[in-house]
């Protein structure tokens, strides 16, 4: 079998190509048992903004809304800002935020 990814504390972790991240305004993917979906910092492009993709309401996964700058969750409503905070009922925890970086080609992140 492959060798599995392990992500420890302080550890980054690849989740894409910043290639794919500005194709698609976004990258969803695991670190270690976490959804995290990481998007441009509208504010400074050059950072990056990472949080717990899964809706602190019922853990469907949030989506980003690029010329809103918010996340928003398909399943009932919830909204929350770029600092996982939210913005929107039904949820009422905001979402964990991550430390996100690039490296070269690649997207990272720390859970
Ligand atoms: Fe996200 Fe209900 S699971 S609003």
């Amino acid at each position: 079998p492959a060798p599995e990814t392990v992500a420890t504390a302080d550890e980054f972790v690849a989740v894409g190509s910043v290639a794919e991240l500005d194709q698609k305004g976004f990258l969803l993917n695991k670190v270690a048992d976490t959804e995290v979906i990481v998007v441009r910092n509208p504010q400074s492009t050059e950072t990056l903004v990472a949080l717990n993709a899964s809706c602190t309401h019922n853990g469907c996964k949030v989506e980003w809304k690029g010329e809103a700058s918010e996340f928003s969750c398909p399943c009932h409503g919830a909204k929350f800002a770029l600092d996982g905070e939210v913005t929107n009922a039904p949820a009422t925890e905001p979402l964990a935020t991550y430390s996100a970086k690039i490296e070269g080609t690649q997207v990272l992140v720390s859970v």
